[in-house]
């Protein structure tokens, strides 16, 4: 089996930018399980699925017709033909995702979507429960922290860089939230696995990250 690295952890801890880093460096593949999650959510959104009806969610969980094309260093997200790699990053479908992400029959519907990334030569997998519950045997684990003000700056840059509209006491009330829904959900609860090496960013560069990370891998 390909090995694998898990980085877990909250919204805006700057997992995205870390695994990116971290797959370019090694010539791994990626797994974006939270794209997954907010792609479903915009597919619930397409085809008039409650977000709240489980029973409802989860054949389109198992149907999902999505895929990531690789375009140089981008990845374009296509759902149902159409590029939604711009709209599945509001914080619109971030909520929505976190919503359908708390139903344990939508996370059991994703595990063999998420499980089949792992490939040769490796993969780095970003998301919330990669070293507890989808990678539970991974390699190297990873849980990436931040203070809630400082990513809620973080995802702030990140949404005006791209041209979104936004606020930042709202960001920083919808962080909390999603949060506190990602960590006292009955299944697959966001918290560090027992192996995971904890590394706390809030005041650290997006390099000094990387370097801890390597050299903790390396170990
Ligand atoms: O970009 P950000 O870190 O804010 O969110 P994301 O990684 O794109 O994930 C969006 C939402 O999907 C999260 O708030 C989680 O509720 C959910 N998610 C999850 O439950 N499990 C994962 N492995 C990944 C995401």
């Amino acid at each position: 089996m390909a090995p694998v690295m898990t980085i877990d952890g909250p919204s805006g801890a700057g997992k995205g930018t870390l695994c990116q880093l971290l797959a370019e460096k090694l010539g791994w593949h990626l797994l974006d399980s939270g794209a997954i999650y907010r792609v479903l959510a915009l597919a619930a959104l397409h085809h008039d699925v409650e977000l709240d009806s489980e029973a409802a969610l989860v054949p389109l969980a198992a149907n999902l017709d999505v895929q990531f094309q690789v375009d140089g260093e981008q990845v374009k997200v296509v759902l149902e033909g159409e590029d939604v790699s711009r709209t599945i990053r509001t914080e619109e479908a971030g909520n929505a995702a976190s919503k359908i992400a708390a139903f344990p029959r939508v996370r059991e519907a994703l595990l063999r979507r998420q499980r089949a990334f792992r490939q040769a030569p490796g993969l780095i997998a970003d998301g919330r429960d990669m070293g507890t519950v989808v990678f539970p045997e991974a390699e190297v684990k990873i849980f990436l922290d931040a203070s809630a003000e400082e990513r809620a700056q973080r995802r702030y840059k990140q949404l005006q860089d791209k041209g979104f509209d936004v606020n930042f006491e709202r960001l920083l009330t919808e962080i909390r939230e999603r949060d506190d829904r990602d960590r006292n959900r009955a299944v697959a609860p966001l918290k560090p696995a027992e192996d995971a090496l904890v590394v706390d960013s809030t005041s650290m560069t997006i390099d000094e990250v990387l370097v801890t990370v390597l050299a903790y891998a390396e170990q």
